[in-house]
Parts: C-alpha cells; structure tokens; sequence
C-alpha cells in the first residue's frame, strides 16, 4: 500500500504539472502525476485544441508519456484539477475513457488512483472502486 508521503508528493507533483496546462476553452486546468513500479515518476497535464475534439486529459497523457517512455507497470496515479489559476478547490475524478486507459495497463484492484481536495485533502480508490466489472486486455486473448 502507498503510504502518505509518497500521496502527499504525487499530488504535489500532479499540482505542478497543472501549473503546464494548456486549457484556454474551458479553463480548467488538471494536472496527473503517474507512479511507475520501477520509482519513476510520470506527469502529464490537459490539453485542449480549437477544433475541441483532439483535447486530451491530463491523466491520458501522463499514461501515454509513460508508454511511448517503456513503461508499462503502474502502481498509483495522483489527480488534480480545478478552476485555471485557482488552488485545488474541488476533486477531480477521472473520466471514463481514462479509467479505461488505466484498466488496459492496470489490475483493478492493484493501481492506486488519488484525488487531490482542498487544503491538502485527497481521496484514495482502487481502479476497481472507479471502474467495477471492466472490460480489459484479458478479454480479447
Ligand atoms: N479533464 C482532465 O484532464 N482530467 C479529468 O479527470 C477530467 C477532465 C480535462 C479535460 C478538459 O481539458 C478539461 O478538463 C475540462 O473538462
């Protein structure tokens, strides 16, 4: 289990990558902080597009950032997102297209997923706690 201090950084790292945000349509600013087995830390923040459709989250692009980078075992991913130049005032839960990003590299059961709160609050799930009965690599060997 992932203890405090490493919550407490991921989330500070996934803060910082919002700071890199690239979110002028709807000005709202995520940032994701991606832990690898081997230690490695991964960030990655949204960005969107004029023609809205390519925008990508930002916890999508810290999995791909990783991937392209060789990695492919994860234990824990930190989110955090709010308002453009606000401090973290809300949680931001994953969407659904990257709790199914997450389940194609991920136990369920095993990866960690942290939403950043207000005033250094967070919350903890299971991937299996966000995306119950899923659809994944095992399905279609
Ligand atoms: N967004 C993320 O990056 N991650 C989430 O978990 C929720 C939404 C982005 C997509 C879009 O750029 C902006 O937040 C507003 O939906």
């Amino acid at each position: 289990m992932i203890d405090e201090s490493r919550i407490r950084e991921l989330i500070s790292l996934a803060d910082e990558a919002r700071d890199r945000s690239y979110a002028p349509y709807s000005g709202y600013t995520v940032g994701a902080a991606l832990l690898c087995d081997d230690g490695t830390v991964i960030t990655g923040c949204n960005m969107e597009n004029a023609a809205f459709g390519p925008g990508i989250c930002a916890e999508r692009c810290a999995i791909y950032k990783a991937v392209s980078d060789g990695h492919r075992d994860f234990s824990a991913i930190a989110v955090a997102g709010s308002p453009a130049g606000e401090k973290i005032s809300q949680y931001a839960s994953p969407c659904g297209v990257c709790r199914q990003v997450m389940r194609e590299f991920a136990d369920p059961k095993e990866l960690t997923v942290i939403t950043a709160g207000p005033e250094g609050a967070y919350k903890v799930y299971t991937l299996e706690d966000l995306l119950p009965d899923s659809f994944g690599p095992d399905n279609v060997k």
